[in-house]
């Protein structure tokens, strides 16, 4: 596995391996600290090409001001044992004068499906996002970029701008990696206090909880599914509700009840925080 830090570097070595191979280049963004859930994204893209590139790179872009990117959770050394264990055969690691030299005056921005969900609670993040991975696939020029359905309004905006910007990469999402008692993998699980740990369990029961009711109730409504899930997280007293949405997926648009609709996937997503930690979780339903 090598490691490289320069654009112009990654640009001669991926070179280099397209003119001797037509085999796929897949490519996994991350921002480091990797747990299970970056190395199941690895090995699906080990499985499918015959170069693997990772990024680590915490992107200030898609930060708030009051955001955590300073206390972003960082492990260079950890980060590198993960990566080759999982496949990967070249991780790029930018500071951030490589990916940002000067004022960046422009911006990748997808309108409609950003204004809810994360992208209400975090303004400007999906820009960020979006911009940030834009700049990596002009730079890796994947044929297959893996990308995890835990973030999964962000599969959504991606696959947008990929499609609506012609960019010639296939978007593969990923399930969600989870810890044995549920709890959705994340960096910033670190941040949990014991308790908080303990008490973050509501979120996947929650969402198995309206997984069950769904499979019960043919017909049910969105207003239902989202009682039954607040409810359930309002159980844990420190939890702090940031949004609760059943939305259709990937639209993301709004969607009153089963009945008689054409729905084909819906989405229970919920944003919640329990001290200064936000976690995010959801669930995709097929229906219908
Ligand atoms: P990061 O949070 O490091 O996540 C990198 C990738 O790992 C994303 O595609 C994310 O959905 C996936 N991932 C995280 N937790 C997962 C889990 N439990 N199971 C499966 N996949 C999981 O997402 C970002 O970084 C950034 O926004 C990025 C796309 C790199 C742009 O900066």
């Amino acid at each position: 596995m090598e490691v490289i830090h320069s654009i112009s570097d990654l640009r001669a070595r991926i070179r280099s391996y397209r003119r001797k191979n037509d085999q796929a280049v897949g490519f996994v963004p991350t921002m480091g600290f990797l747990h299970e859930g970056h190395a199941s994204l690895l090995r699906k893209a080990r499985e499918q090409c015959g170069l693997v590139v990772l990024s680590i790179f915490v992107n200030p872009l898609q930060f708030g001001p009051n955001e955590d990117f300073e206390r972003y959770p960082r492990n260079a050394e950890r980060d590198l044992y993960v990566a080759e264990a999982a496949g990967a055969d070249i991780v790029f690691m930018p500071d951030i004068k490589e990916m940002y030299p000067g004022q960046i005056r422009t911006a990748v921005s997808v309108t409609g499906l950003t204004d809810r969900l994360c992208g209400a609670s975090r303004p400007g993040h999906f820009d960020g996002v979006a911009t940030v991975v834009s700049k990596l696939f002009h730079i890796v020029q994947p044929d297959q970029a893996f990308f995890g359905l835990k973030d999964a309004q962000q599969v959504a905006v991606i696959q947008q701008v990929v499609n609506d910007l012609n960019m010639p990469v296939e978007i593969v999402p990923c399930p969600t990696l989870r810890e044995p008692d549920g709890l959705a993998m994340s960096s910033r699980n670190v941040y949990l206090s014991e308790e908080e740990r303990r008490q973050a369990l509501v979120l996947s029961q929650a969402l198995q909880k309206a997984e069950d009711y769904v499979q019960a109730n043919a017909n049910f409504t969105a207003a239902q599914l989202n009682q039954l899930v607040s409810r359930h997280i309002a159980s844990a007293p420190l939890a702090t509700i940031d949004y609760v949405e059943v939305l259709e997926y990937p639209t993301l648009q709004p969607f009153e009840s089963s009945y008689l609709s054409d729905l084909s996937s819906i989405i229970i997503a919920l944003a919640v925080k329990f001290g200064n930690t936000r976690l995010i979780d959801n669930l995709i339903l097929p229906v219908g």
